[in-house]
């Protein structure tokens, strides 16, 4: 269900993005006019081509969530340097069309399970007071969770 992002899986990533998900949802903020214009693509592409598929730059892996062998999302894990010897940030989005059944539990299990094979000693993620999945899933994995304003850093020790 978690395939390794590449170049053609990319392309894939991004049609599942624009037929199913806002881009605020998916990528960092671009300005300009609302929706899934043509410079959103592109940095969305661009995005993931510099942080994942580019040896030179990449700082994290990133995998496609696939749902019925369709791209439906994107999983990644980040190391950061922080306090911990080894702490990762993770990062989900799932397309509209499949949430809510489950899936981004499974996901939140093998990214965990990632992490620790990896060796990393913590597990920190963002989320935001609004969004009740997220918080959902991260508190059921134990994680701590610390509210700031909108925001909603959570983190768990491995
Ligand atoms: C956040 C996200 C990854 C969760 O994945 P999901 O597959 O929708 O979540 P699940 O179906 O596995 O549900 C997880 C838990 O949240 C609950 N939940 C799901 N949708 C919910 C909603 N809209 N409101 C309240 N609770 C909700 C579920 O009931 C479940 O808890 P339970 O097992 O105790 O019943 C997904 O909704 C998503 O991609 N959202 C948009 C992008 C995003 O917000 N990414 C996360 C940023 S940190």
């Amino acid at each position: 269900m978690l395939i390794p992002l590449d170049e053609p899986g990319l392309g894939r990533l991004l049609e599942a993005a624009v037929a199913d998900a806002d881009p605020v949802e998916v990528m960092p903020p671009v300005a300009g006019p609302g929706g899934w214009t043509e410079a959103r693509r592109e940095a969305f592409l661009a995005f993931h081509r510099r942080r994942s598929l580019d040896p030179d730059t990449a700082i994290e892996t990133t995998w496609v969530i696939e749902v019925d062998g369709a791209a439906a999302g994107a999983a990644r894990l980040r190391p950061v340097s922080g306090q911990a010897a080894l702490e990762v940030e993770a990062g989900v989005w799932l397309g509209r069309s499949v949430r809510g059944r489950g899936i981004g539990r499974r996901v939140a299990e093998v990214l965990l399970e990632a992490a620790r094979d990896g060796g990393a000693a913590r597990f920190v993620a963002t989320t935001t007071v609004d969004n009740a999945a997220a918080r959902r899933l991260l508190s059921d994995a134990g994680a701590e969770l610390n509210v700031h304003g909108v925001d909603v850093d959570a983190q768990l020790e491995l």
